[in-house]
This record gives C-alpha cells, structure tokens and sequence, in this order.
C-alpha cells in the first residue's frame, strides 16, 4: 500500500471511529456480487445494507427528507477533500455532467448542477418573462421550496396565484386543471411527487393540458430521482428540478435542473460568472456579454465544491452498479409490503393512493395528534416524518433499499400498540 493510500485509509478509520461511534461497523465493505441479486436477493440486499453507515438500533425511514449516502459516496468526497486540500484546482465537477444526465434521461446540454431542488425552482421562477396580472398554477400540497419561489415572484411581478387541488382524483383534478387554465395562464409549476403523500401525479397527461393551451410546465422533483425510473425525454415537462441528496442517496447540497433545449432561451440567467457565457469584455466603448453558454450549464456559476460532485458520480456509479430498475423496484416492494402491513394494522387514514406511490406512504392516526405519534415514533427509534405542509398533518413513512422487511413489520408492530 502507497504511503498516500496509508494515510488515507487510516484517517478515515479514525474519522470513523469518532465520528461513527454507535453506527453500522461493517460498513465500508465491497458491493455483494450481482448474481446473488437473481440467486438470493434477500441476502443480497442484505449484504447491500452493510454499505450503509446506519446508526445501530435505528430504523431509518426517512429517505425522503435526506438518503443517506452508501459508504464508496462518503469516502469518494473524503478522499476528493484530502486530494484538494494538497492540490488547489478550478473545476473537477465537468465529469459530473455525462454520468448524471445519462441517469436522468436528459441530454448533457439540459442538465445544470445546483446545489439543492430550491436553488433550480428559483433560477426557473426568476428567469421566466411573466408580468403583472400573469397567471401561475401550484397546488396545495407544496414544499416550501416551491411555494416560496412562486409566491415571492408573484409578490415582486404581481402575478396571481391560482391552486391545483391535490387532494383530488386524477380524473377530477385534471378536469379542474383545465377550468384553472385562462388565457393570463402562463405556467404550472407543481411536484411530481408532493413531499405531503407522495402520490405520483399524472404528470404526463398534466403536461399534455399545458401543452395544448400552450404554458410553460415546471415540475418539482425532489422526489423522481433515484425513487422512480426517472426518464425526463418522457415526461412532457419543460424544466425539472431536482436533487441527489434524497432517493439518489448521493452527498448532501449536491441537486440539479433540467431545462429542454428548446426552452433555454426563455430562462433568463440571472445569477452569472465563471462557466455561464462564451465571453464578455470590459474593454471595449460598449461593455458587453458576448454570448450565453449555449447549455443549462450557463446557470452554474464560480466555484463549486467538486468533492460534492465526485460523491454524485459514485453515487450514479452505486445505482447502476445495482441496477437503476432494479432499484426502483425494491423501494417499491418494501413500500408495497409498508402499505399492506398498514392496511392490516387498520382504522387508518392513509393519504397515498395504493395505486400511485413508490417509496413513500403517509397516513393519519384518527384520534392522536400527528406531532405527537412522531416524537412517539422517535422515542422508539422509527425515524419517520412529521408532515405539517399545507396543513396535510400525517406521518410520512419513506423506504429504500438499505431498509428489510423485518424492520417494516417491526415498524407495523409499534404503531398497532399505539394506536
Ligand atoms: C417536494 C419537495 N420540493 C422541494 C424540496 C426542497 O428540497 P431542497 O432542500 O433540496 O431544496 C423538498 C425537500 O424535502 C421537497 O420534498
């Protein structure tokens, strides 16, 4: 072993030891061999499990608020600091770009990295023309980082804010999609995946209404990566933003845009510097930009901290080792099997359509206080979301691949003697 590689693997066992007290030991060990994905899957996953530094005793589920990252993410950021630290250099996050549009479904030219899904709502909600009396479309069951994007754009520019009924079934909602529509209608702007239920939203035939009445669609997809078969060629949208740090399990801060090519030149770059033009000049009688990027990449400006985007390409590179369907899958058998045990423990309110979900179900517990069956949960070790959006008031239950069916059922178990 070089010196180099000495001294790296032993400060990472140190960090380990500091900071990973109480957390998966094994961690850090090789991927399990694909076969054993056909031959034993449950061992495999198993073993996949193993990647992860999940803290001992806890029962993540909770993906949908932050993916903690396999073990090969964690060190290739760690490794990517130490090497930085001795060799200052611009750049490092270009090869992000093939890797991570190729994931998505997107060309290269679309994808512009970001720091979180917010940061690419606000360069589509600051970019677009819209002007006073404009007509924007959200729904009731936003985030706030698309809620707050839309309502301060429409606070400066006066534009009004009419809301999609989220609570409605696809049929009924689509048909109140088509009344919200006026000639001022100049965008819908909504999540694929509310944060509130995680129900998949009919987003294609969404995008099909936006079309024929000619408005610009933006869809929030803080939850489409990594948690579905995410193709953005196939969604009928315009722009997508979203992020690795959720279901891509890659490192926190670490999001992207996607804009179609042929709406580029709607956005405005607003916020601009290093890597957003072909050239500008102080230095002539008439001080100028020269010209734009001609890529989404012009939105991206001045350093960037490329540890964060070595850790998205391993990240890429851990979902396709898997295998990105096969992924998918699995978080949507240990949801399935979630929504099932649900159904039997009974009397629940459950907010997630069983045949629209994937990695997440919400649900309420009639008769208890929503805050207080979290901290309930919590006190057991369940780690679960609170959901207080838009005063949806449930408890949010994410899966993912790291997570078993034991831990569900034990999950199942708990709530049954609370409620
Ligand atoms: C639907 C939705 N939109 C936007 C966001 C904001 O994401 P970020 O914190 O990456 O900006 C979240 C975060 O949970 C979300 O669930």
């Amino acid at each position: 072993m070089s010196s180099r590689r000495r001294f790296l693997k032993q400060g990472f066992l140190a960090s380990n030891a500091l900071v990973w007290t109480g957390f998966n030991t094994e961690a850090g060990i090789p991927m399990p061999l694909q076969s054993r994905l056909e031959d034993k899957p449950e061992a495999y996953w198993t073993e996949l499990r193993k990647q992860f530094p999940l803290k001992a005793g806890h029962h993540f589920l909770n993906n949908g608020t932050m993916g903690p990252s396999p073990m090969q993410v964690i060190k290739a950021v760690q490794d990517s600091e130490l090497y930085l630290n001795t060799e200052a250099k611009y750049g490092g996050w270009e090869e992000t770009f093939k890797p991570l549009s190729a994931y998505v479904g997107a060309q290269e030219e679309e994808l512009c990295l970001t720091r979180n899904v917010t940061e690419g709502i606000n360069i589509i909600a600051w970019g677009l023309d819209l002007k006073s009396g404009d007509e924007i479309i959200v729904s009731n069951h936003e985030h706030v980082g698309n809620a707050l994007p839309w309502l301060n754009r429409a606070r400066v520019d006066k534009l009004n804010v009419k809301v999609l009924d989220y609570n409605l079934s696809d049929d009924a909602l689509l048909e109140q999609l088509k009344k919200l529509i006026t000639p001022k209608t100049k965008l819908i702007a909504i999540p694929h995946i509310p944060c509130t239920t995680g129900r998949i939203m009919p987003v294609k035939e969404i995008g099909e209404i936006a079309k024929k009445n000619n408005i610009l669609y933006f869809l929030d997809g803080a939850h489409g990566a990594g948690m579905t078969d995410l193709n953005f060629a196939e969604l009928n949208c315009d722009f997508y933003a979203s992020c690795t740090h959720k279901w891509m399990l890659g490192p926190k801060g670490t999001g992207f845009l996607l804009i179609k090519k042929d709406k580029l030149d709607l956005v405005d770059p607003r916020f601009v510097g290093g890597y957003s033009d072909k050239g500008w000049t102080l230095l002539t009688a008439n001080p100028h930009i020269e010209e734009w990027q001609d890529k989404a990449a012009r939105y991206f400006y001045g350093t960037q901290n490329p540890s964060l985007y070595k850790g998205v390409v391993s990240a890429v590179d851990f979902l396709n080792e898997i295998g990105k369907t096969k992924v998918v899958a699995r978080i949507k058998q240990l949801n399935d099997h979630l929504y099932s045990k649900l159904e039997e423990v009974g009397g629940l309110d459950i907010l997630t359509p069983k045949n629209a979900h994937a990695g997440i179900v919400s649900f309420r517990i009639p008769g208890k206080d929503f805050n207080e069956a979290y901290r309930h949960f919590h006190h057991k070790h369940f780690i679960v979301r609170a959901v207080p959006e838009c005063d949806v008031n449930c408890i949010r239950v994410s899966t993912h691949i790291y997570n078993s069916f034991q831990e569900i059922d034990s999950f199942a178990e708990t709530l049954k003697e609370y409620r």
